[in-house]
């Protein structure tokens, strides 16, 4: 996993909680002499097992906690990739163009940078459908990602979120709707 999504993860850690539950979690999960950079690529293990004792932890599962950490990535991907954001679109515009705007670009910046395939249909001005495919299983975070954009864009009250699969299977099918 991209080292970007580590580093993020050790900041919402740290500002939702402290920073001896990160320190915490990096020994629970074996990883206290890792210290980890932007620049590198880390095995999906560090994540699973990061976000894994930080839901024995909290009590949460899972799938919650990569809602609220996708949520919480939204303003700072927006930020690094601000130069492929067009002034003109809202949320369901960026969701419809993050395949083939911002995760290629993240393919071609490093070989073993594998975002996940996200097939976007548009069944209207207000309603997309995303089919998201990915062995990691992390459909949570798509979900998490989707509602960060909405209040990115102040559309939060007005987007609605169903994901109409299982949220911990490779293939997940994500309807958005704005009312
Ligand atoms: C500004 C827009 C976006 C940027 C810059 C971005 C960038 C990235 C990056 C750098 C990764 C890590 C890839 C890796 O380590 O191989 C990633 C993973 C991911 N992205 Fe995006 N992304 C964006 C939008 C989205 C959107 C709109 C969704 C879903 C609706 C999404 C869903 C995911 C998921 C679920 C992952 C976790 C890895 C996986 O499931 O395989 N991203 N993204």
């Amino acid at each position: 996993m991209h080292g970007t999504i580590l580093t993020l993860l050790k900041r919402y850690v740290q500002t939702q909680y402290d920073h001896s539950t990160w320190i915490k979690l990096m020994e629970l999960s074996g990883l206290e002499k890792v210290e980890f950079d932007h620049k590198t690529v880390y095995p999906d293990e560090h994540v699973y097992a990061l976000i894994g004792h930080a839901a024995e932890m909290t009590g949460l599962s899972a799938g919650e906690l990569h809602e609220k950490f996708g949520e919480y990535l939204v303003p700072d991907l927006m930020y690094m990739y601000q130069k492929l954001l067009r002034p003109e679109w809202k949320t369901l515009d960026m969701l419809e163009h993050t395949e083939l705007t911002m995760h290629k670009k993240v393919r071609q910046e490093h070989a073993e940078n594998a975002p996940p395939v996200l097939d976007v249909r548009r069944l209207g001005p207000d309603e997309l459908v995303i089919d998201y495919v990915s062995p990691r299983r992390m459909s949570g975070l798509a979900v998490g990602i989707v509602r960060g954009l909405a209040a990115y864009y102040d559309e939060a009250e007005r987007i609605d979120v169903l994901p109409t699969t299982a949220d911990n299977g490779e293939r997940v099918r994500i309807h958005v709707r704005r009312t």
